[in-house]
């Protein structure tokens, strides 16, 4: 393999520049070229490749956001994109692509490598930590640091003024996000799509710490949750608990940016350099993960159809240490 291509699609994630650096550095440790393509699938349909040298990437490893920037292409979703994708490929000599992203990066990848044959391997990169295949992907760490961060500042308030603020995480349809955000900052419940808790027991659970003379409460909201958002299961309390005084904080796109923490920067490198080395060594179709301290290959088809299972010790555990 002569000459491969990395890029970075779907939502960005703390820790994807480190990943490009290592992708970047590892192929040139090998004696191979490598290109960066601008705006993911976007930019391979419109041809914005660059080439990248070991200088280019150069004081990266420790910045948020992503140098390659990202986009969500529906282009791609089409035959005719991909076709245009693969032209600009063969045209610029692209033999392997690294695809730095989430679910939805690998299905256009696993489709575009069914049809037309670019091997491409996979490091997860999103802080929703929703991927099979690997026990964190990349920027999930520092996702949760910063969520942490802003619930303890939360915290504060909600204890001079006796309030109850539900607090909204993002996380997409996983409750990855939530449940280190509940058991590392105190909360007294957290509701994850995973568990579906129901708004009668949020409200049992208030009630009777209430009754045991507590005064503030932080209720943690996967944004993915069922049954409602964070202002919706607000709503539902306050009505059934007049006397609560509630307030909402929604966490948002904080989550995303920020200089990625050692893990994740670890994480990234570790993912970079297996991702070129599995291009290497014939693997397509697959995501770089780490399971257990070990590096393993997940096919494209496991990661995007097979759930990543919530502990549901976890949940207990936010049980148990709110009493
Ligand atoms: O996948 C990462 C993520 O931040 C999710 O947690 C969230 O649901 C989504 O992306 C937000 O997407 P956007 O930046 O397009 O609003």
């Amino acid at each position: 393999m002569k000459r491969i291509a990395v890029f970075t699609s779907g939502g960005d994630a703390p820790g994807m520049n480190a990943a490009i650096r290592a992708v970047v550095r590892t192929a040139t440790y090998h004696g191979i070229e490598v290109y960066g393509i601008m705006r993911g699938y976007s930019g391979m349909i419109k041809g914005e490749f660059v080439r990248l040298d070991s200088a280019s990437v150069s004081n990266t490893v420790q910045k948020g956001g992503t140098i390659l920037k990202s986009a969500r292409s529906m282009k791609f979703m089409t035959k005719e994109g991909r076709q245009q994708a693969f032209d600009q490929l063969v045209n610029n000599g692209i033999e392997g692509l690294v695809a730095i992203g989430g679910n939805g990066t690998f299905t256009g990848a696993m489709i575009f490598e069914e049809e037309f044959g670019i091997p491409t391997v996979g490091a997860p990169g999103t802080i929703d930590n929703d991927l099979y295949g690997t026990d964190y992907t990349i920027g999930y760490d520092t996702a949760v640091n910063t969520a942490l961060e802003c619930i303890d500042k939360i915290r504060d308030t909600a204890d001079s003024h006796d309030r109850c603020f539900f607090v909204e995480v993002m996380g997409r349809d996983s409750g990855y996000i939530a449940i280190p955000c509940a058991i590392g900052g105190g909360a007294e419940i957290v509701m994850i799509p995973e568990t579906q808790m129901s708004t009668d027991v949020v409200i049992d659970t208030l009630q009777s710490g209430w009754q045991r003379s507590k005064t503030s409460f932080i209720v943690i909201v996967a944004e993915g949750d069922e049954p409602g958002n964070a202002t919706q299961v607000a709503d539902r309390v306050k009505t059934a608990i007049p006397q609560l005084d509630t307030r909402v904080t929604i966490v948002g796109h904080i989550q995303r940016g920020g200089s990625p923490t050692a893990a994740d920067r670890l994480l990234a490198s570790q993912l970079g350099i297996a991702a070129v080395e599995g291009l290497m060594n014939g693997m397509r179709n697959v995501m770089a993960g780490i399971i257990d301290k070990k590096l393993v290959y997940t096919p494209f088809t496991d990661t995007i159809n097979k759930k990543k299972l919530i502990n549901q010790s976890f949940m207990r555990m936010v049980e148990i240490l709110s009493v």
